[in-house]
């Protein structure tokens, strides 16, 4: 445990920090990589390039501090980060190496201002916090090997079908390469795929949410093709499109992550998803209609028009099985769409619509899209009066905040 000083100490300059915050983490990273480039295999580069994981890093940091005497109380995001940790393989000797670049980046930001009972204090602080996030990722280690089908680390897959389910979606069937049986997951949870591209120095890995329902002898991902090579998933998804072909072998850490449908309540639910934010939507709606097909779900989808409008047949057919309510928002519907009449709504997601077409009271909410689309999302939810509990979303990419 920290003494009362360091504790002191600690929550004084927290707000130094916040200042310098993102000056200070871009030091952090560019120390680190120069003395260990080999971690350039698991951080995301394009990621570093935009600043979202400073800010996610740095963030976190400063929250941790600022409950540095109550770490309980942010539990819900260190379980969060400690899932992702985990699928992307982050170790406890890792920590130190996190650890000992922070405090030179600190010291390198503040100069005399950073004096040696700062710096103590803000190693004995990320001790303290690395600590937990050690312990809390060495359990779901445990657990994710543990489990019927689970395994360690990185398992060979082979891609068994590769389906084009819009122009801009790609669905990959992935089935382990041992042919032995596949840990089950849960409905909106992800898996890392960890993949060599030719010519590349290092390894890339990312998220991809599993977007079919738990319990069949694969996997599925249904991957975005993205507009530029930089954008933060752009390279490693527009690799998948163009060149991971059936019968590749890609490697998959077990499934992940704290974004879930709660399958044992049997209030009514809606799933609200923009773009390629559907795929844990998808697997929420299959996993329903497989385990609870009485309970009544609203399925909300939003897509610029039924070009991008990825898995459309296997909603419908999904929705025409359960008690399902599907409705489709395109905000630019084509003369095709008009003609086959293939949306529901014209225009965005509205307050108005939710409040008139929903079960506001009794609901809990799902949803998954683009950063602008959540927001609104989430303002309308607030607005109508959800309450929290019931207000259920994923970030794709870093942590970000929903505040508009
Ligand atoms: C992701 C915090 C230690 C590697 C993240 C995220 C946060 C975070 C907030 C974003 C989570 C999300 O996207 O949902 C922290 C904190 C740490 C810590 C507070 C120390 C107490 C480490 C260590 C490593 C590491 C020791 C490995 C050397 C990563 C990687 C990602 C990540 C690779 C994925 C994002 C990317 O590739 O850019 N961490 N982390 N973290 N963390 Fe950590």
């Amino acid at each position: 445990m920290l003494d009362q000083k360091t504790i002191e100490i600690i929550k004084s300059t927290v707000p130094v920090l916040e200042v310098h915050g993102e000056q200070i983490t871009t030091v952090f990273y560019k120390t680190m990589f120069e003395n260990h480039p080999e971690l350039l295999n698991i951080f995301n580069h394009a990621n570093q390039k935009q600043g979202k994981q400073q800010r996610a890093l740095a963030g976190t940091v400063y929250a941790a501090a600022k409950y540095i005497d109550n770490l309980e109380a942010i539990l819900p995001v260190v379980n969060q980060i400690a899932h992702k940790h985990r699928s992307l393989g982050i170790l406890p000797e890792h920590y130190p190496i996190v650890g000992k670049h922070l405090l030179i980046a600190i010291k390198e930001v503040l100069g005399d201002a950073a004096t040696d009972e700062i710096i103590n204090a803000w190693a004995d602080a990320y001790g303290v916090i690395a600590d937990a996030f050690i312990s809390v990722e060495a359990e779901m280690y445990d657990a994710a090997a543990n489990q019927k089908g689970g395994w360690d680390g990185f398992r060979p897959f082979i891609v068994g079908n590769k389906v084009e389910e819009s122009e801009v979606i790609t669905s990959f069937y992935l089935k382990p390469v041992d042919g032995k049986e596949i840990a089950a997951f849960k409905p909106g949870q992800y898996i890392s795929v960890k993949l060599e591209i030719e010519g590349e120095d290092f390894t890339h890995i990312r998220q991809y949410s599993l977007s079919d329902a738990p319990g069949k002898s694969y996997y599925r991902i249904s991957v975005k093709k993205e507009a530029g090579l930089e954008t933060p998933d752009g390279k490693v998804s527009n690799y998948l499109h163009s060149s991971v072909e059936e019968g590749e072998v890609l490697q998959i850490s077990a499934p992940a992550g704290d974004f879930f449908l709660d399958t044992e309540k049997v209030t009514p639910v809606v799933l609200i998803s923009g773009g390629v934010g559907l795929t844990p939507m998808v697997s929420m709606l299959n996993t329903v209609a497989d385990l609870q097909p009485e309970k009544e779900v609203t399925f909300i989808h939003a897509a610029q028009n039924g070009k991008v409008h990825a898995l459309k047949d296997e909603v419908a057919s999904t929705a025409a099985k359960a008690k399902v309510n599907s409705v489709v928002f395109y905000d630019q519907p084509t003369e095709e769409d008009r003609e086959n009449s293939s949306f529901d709504v014209e225009g965005y997601i509205t307050k108005e619509w939710l409040k008139e077409n929903v079960d506001i009271a009794q609901s809990d909410f799902y949803f998954c899209g683009p950063v602008p689309f959540m927001k609104a999302i989430n303002a309308a939810l607030k607005d109508l009066g959800v309450t929290d509990d019931r207000i259920h979303f994923e970030f794709f990419g870093p942590m970000a905040s929903l505040e508009v």
